[in-house]
């Protein structure tokens, strides 16, 4: 049997092949919410034109309403044959509304449904994303007014650089979640135009009114090119690179927290519900959420390639290969948000084991510049002489297997005669990180003041999404 919504010029019904690469109901019916919400927006907007009859229209209203029921119930039976959820939808209408489902379809196209379906869904998710960022820049946000006066060694190339506080490191994951959320609402408002009304590719003979269904729908305005709207997935490759930044982000942290757990470092620990044991290995507690994390960035990153690719290269308008455009993505964001989830809930239930953290913080000669600093502020010495004398001091305490704090006043004075007694009091770990007042420095006074700051910018952010569910 040929196809009952196209298949007026087919003799047959499609090879079985044919039907299995052609079929997206496997994946699309995921957005089966939003399919129904565009149809009957553009319904409403027919009858107000006077396209079709009010009396088909509240058939056609009744009639995806019990849909959009049955498919939230689990008792809709989506059919392959169908090929995807437009289809599959207008079939079922049919079966309800009779006749008048056909008139449905009026001055549209499954490439202008498809187009905003996909915006629609991809618009819900990043409001989802959102709230669940500003859930973890929230998780870290206590961790830093807990450990503002934390001290750890901060690092570079992994290497003892110069003592931090625990709550500053915690707060630069803030600002890096923060432009995360940037680049989601960015691509938010980009996507913001609804396509609804471009029909197949060249718009419509029908009196349509765009700016209706566009309103309806919670777009800011229809699209102003009828090939653009049915062929961009900007929206969707914009959302996915925003989202392969994040994952991004969030692999780093999960490094941190396996390094952290790690015999060697022992910074940190996560609680038993967060970690697996080994099953032969009584004694191992693992950080497998934090691997995971770490290793879902990839598919992250890879389906923003994916996509890429089959967008590259494709003339206008819709070509099918743009139907190939949803599994990626909607792997990738439900990846990304169970990463999300997880990393929240270990951000927010990391315990820091303050000795160790600190300890470590005093080694490696990490006050190093600060004794450099003192050469330069209280001895007037250009600084690279500064750094030249401290240099010549570490190697010293390196020989005597010694602390720069350990070293006696006249070993020193050896080095450079300018130095005085007051040059113990800038070695220590607290006073190291308690000068770095600079702005954005990691002083515990600064990480108060910051956490409080971001405090009050999520604080009001969490009460409207309470408000609005
Ligand atoms: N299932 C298709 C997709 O996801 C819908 C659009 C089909 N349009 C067409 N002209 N065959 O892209």
């Amino acid at each position: 049997m040929s196809n009952k919504m196209w298949g007026g010029r087919f003799g047959d019904g499609p090879d079985e092949i044919m039907e299995e690469i052609n079929a997206s109901i496997g994946f699309d019916q995921r957005f089966a919410a939003q399919d129904i919400q565009g149809s009957k927006a553009h319904c409403t907007m027919l009858a107000d034109k006077g396209i079709i009859s009010k009396g088909d229209a509240d058939q056609i209203i009744t009639g995806l309403d019990t849909i959009a029921r049955d498919i939230d119930a689990g008792q809709f039976t989506f059919s392959r044959s169908l090929e995807d959820i437009h289809m599959n939808v207008e079939n079922r209408l049919s079966e309800i509304a009779g006749p008048a489902a056909g008139r449905l379809h009026t001055a549209r196209s499954r490439n202008d449904q498809v187009a905003t379906d996909f915006k629609l869904y991809v618009r819900d998710t990043i409001d989802h994303l959102d709230a669940q960022l500003a859930a973890l820049q929230d998780a870290f946000v206590t961790q830093a007014e807990t450990h503002a006066d934390t001290v750890m060694p901060g690092f570079t190339h992994l290497q003892t650089a110069q003592p931090v506080t625990f709550g500053h490191h915690c707060l630069a994951y803030v600002e890096m979640l923060a432009r995360d959320r940037g680049r989601f609402a960015d691509a938010r408002k980009r996507l913001n135009q609804s396509p609804l009304g471009a029909a197949a590719l060249a718009g419509t003979s029908f009196p349509i009114d765009r700016e209706q269904t566009a309103a309806a729908l919670g777009f800011d305005g229809p699209t102003r090119n009828s090939l653009d709207s049915v062929s961009d997935r900007d929206f969707a490759l914009e959302t996915l690179a925003a989202a392969a930044i994040t994952a991004t982000h969030l692999s780093r942290f999960a490094e941190e927290i396996v390094v952290w757990m790690s015999a060697g470092f022992k910074f940190i620990d996560l609680p038993d519900s967060l970690t697996t044991g080994s099953s032969i290995m009584p004694q191992k507690r693992n950080p497998d959420a934090a691997e995971l994390v770490r290793a879902k960035s990839g598919r992250v990153i890879a389906a923003f390639t994916s996509l890429s690719i089959v967008m590259k290269g494709l003339p206008l308008a819709y070509s099918k290969d743009m139907q190939e455009d949803k599994e990626a993505l909607f792997d990738a964001l439900d990846a990304l948000s169970l990463c999300l989830a997880a990393m929240t809930a270990m951000a927010g239930s990391l315990t820091a084991n303050k000795e160790a953290m600190a300890k470590a913080a005093g080694g490696g000669f990490s006050t190093a510049t600060d004794l450099a600093d003192w050469l330069v502020r209280v001895a007037d010495l250009p600084f690279r002489q500064a750094h030249h004398v401290t240099g010549t001091l570490v190697s010293k305490a390196e020989e005597k297997g010694v602390d720069l704090h350990e070293l006696s006043l006249e070993e020193m004075q050896a080095v450079d005669p300018a130095i005085t007694n007051d040059i113990y009091s800038v070695l220590s770990v607290e006073s190291s990180v308690a000068s770095r007042t600079s702005l954005g420095g990691t002083a515990p006074s600064n990480v108060r003041a910051e956490a409080n700051r971001w405090r009050k910018i999520l604080a009001p952010k969490r009460a409207t999404e309470g408000e609005t569910k």
